[in-house]
């Protein structure tokens, strides 16, 4: 009799072109991720991405909580590499809430918030679209020049999305060298960092500097935005 393997990884796959592959054939289950880079780097749309396929390949739920694009931005842009958001949307499968300050200022509690979307709508993927935008919209006694209160609020902010134990994955976008960056790094299960060099002929690339739970890839490799999506060039191979 073979033994049982009592702890074996669930592994989350985004079915980006390449990147599975990078990890083994997926990200390990209940993971909190940060996709992290300066802006124009891809973010947004590795979410929107990861968000489609779930939807259509793994007939999952998503809620993506969008605290800089409203909901139709978000579509029109995923529209454009032939994804269509707006079905899911339409048929309930995909929730998007853009939040503006106002909301968030109204709101006596936004995990009260989150929590119910969860409950209610009981998606596989959440997508927090970026956290850089959630702190600032939060108000002054999260705002850059009280360190220590962005700490206690980024430990609550982890800490309540690991209440969710039917969640698998979370993808958090957060620009990077931000007063949020370096606590946010350490309580992540894992980081994936995007950049664009101007002046480099590799232009886009993505990297996974941590990715607990599992042996990862870490060389950079390069970012293709094709028509139809991102693709992920292997280094030594293509
Ligand atoms: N249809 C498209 N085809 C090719 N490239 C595109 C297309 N649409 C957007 N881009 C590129 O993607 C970039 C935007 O990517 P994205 O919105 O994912 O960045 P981001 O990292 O989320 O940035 P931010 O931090 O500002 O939100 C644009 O600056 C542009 O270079
Ligand atoms: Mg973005």
């Amino acid at each position: 009799m073979g033994r049982k393997k009592l702890y074996a990884t669930t592994r989350i796959k985004t079915h980006i072109k390449g990147f599975d592959e990078l990890t083994q054939g997926g990200i390990p289950n209940e993971s909190i991720i940060l996709l992290s880079g300066a802006p124009g780097t891809g973010k947004t749309i590795f979410s929107l991405e990861v968000a489609y396929n779930a939807l259509k390949n793994d007939k999952e739920k998503v809620l993506y909580l969008s605290f800089e694009e409203k909901k139709n931005a978000l579509i029109t842009q995923a529209d454009q590499f032939g994804w269509d958001l707006k079905k899911y949307s339409d048929n309930g499968k995909l929730k998007i809430v853009a939040y503006d300050s106002e909301e968030i200022a109204s709101k006596i509690s936004f995990f009260t918030d989150i929590h119910f979307f969860i409950d209610s709508i009981k998606p596989k993927k959440i997508i927090i679209d970026s956290l850089t935008s959630l702190t600032f919209l939060l108000g002054s006694e999260y705002k850059s020049d009280g360190t220590s209160n962005v700490d206690t609020f980024l430990y609550q902010f982890f800490k309540n999305l690991k209440k969710k134990e039917d969640v698998l994955i979370y993808l958090i976008s957060q620009i990077d060298r931000t007063d949020i960056d370096i606590p946010a790094r350490y309580m992540a299960d894992s980081i994936i960092e995007f950049k664009e060099e101007e002046y480099s002929e590799f232009g886009r690339s993505v990297c996974i500097k941590k990715m607990r739970r599992t042996q990862n890839d870490k060389n950079v490799h390069m970012l293709e935005m094709s028509k139809t999506g991102l693709r992920v060039h292997k280094l030594g191979s293509d």
